[in-house]
């Protein structure tokens, strides 16, 4: 499972960017909204020099033809921009043509299986179920993630899921044995999880222990 960040601030990018485990970016208009003074096109192309991998840019119409423009305008901007549009039959029609121009998409805003397959008959290139959206209701949303890796196995649609609206730690392992095959995450869910209190403590005794060793043989 590959590791994308859900943000658009350019530090937190450039951080993660350095642990060398990060394979992509995801925005969307709320991530987005962060950013005062830049235009939409700075951010994606600045986040695009840091990055090598697919970087989602989220349209906002609600019509096919509008979100086919803006899907346009935004693939022109780099080589791997990849098109957010949301789980609607406009969206899915928008996946479509897009496809057939040979952009790619992720169909954003998926809340059940259903919508899953559809964005995968489409033609998308990823489709992002929202697990803590689902979880924030009571309903099960690594359960979509499950059922969406299953069918799309099973009929062989080469649509990558990818765990969205992860919001803890133990969300990237489920999303990671469910099969996802990209688990977008926030960067202090990132922090926590690559944090261990036995790691920080063991590096602790290691030096101090390496300390003593050394001074011994001055
Ligand atoms: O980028 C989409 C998704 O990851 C948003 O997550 O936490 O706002 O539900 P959240």
């Amino acid at each position: 499972m590959r590791i994308f960040l859900d943000t658009a601030m350019i530090d937190e990018i450039r951080e993660v960017a350095r642990w060398g485990i990060l394979s992509g970016i995801t925005t969307n208009p709320t991530l987005m909204s962060k950013n005062a003074g830049k235009t939409h096109e700075d951010v994606i192309r600045e986040i695009a020099s840091i990055v090598d991998g697919p970087i989602s840019a989220e349209t906002i119409s609600l019509d096919t033809d509008g979100m086919v423009t803006e899907g346009r305008r935004f693939a022109a901007w780099h080589p791997n921009v990849v098109v957010k549009v949301p789980s609607t039959p406009n969206g899915w029609a928008a996946v479509k043509r897009l496809a057939d121009e040979g952009i790619r998409t992720n169909v954003t805003l998926c809340f059940s299986a259903n919508q899953a397959l559809f964005a995968a008959l489409a033609g998308a290139y990823i489709i992002s179920p929202f697990v803590g959206r689902l979880d924030d209701i009571s309903e099960d949303g690594m359960q979509v993630v499950r059922d969406t890796v299953e069918i799309y196995r099973q009929h062989h649609l080469p649509t990558l899921v990818l765990a969205a609206s992860i919001r803890h730690p133990l969300h990237i392992i489920a999303a990671a044995q469910a099969g996802a095959d990209i688990a977008t995450v926030p960067f202090k869910v990132l922090e926590q999880a690559a944090k261990h209190p036995l790691t920080d403590k063991g590096i602790e005794t290691f030096l101090k222990d390496w300390e003593k060793f050394s001074h011994e043989q001055r």
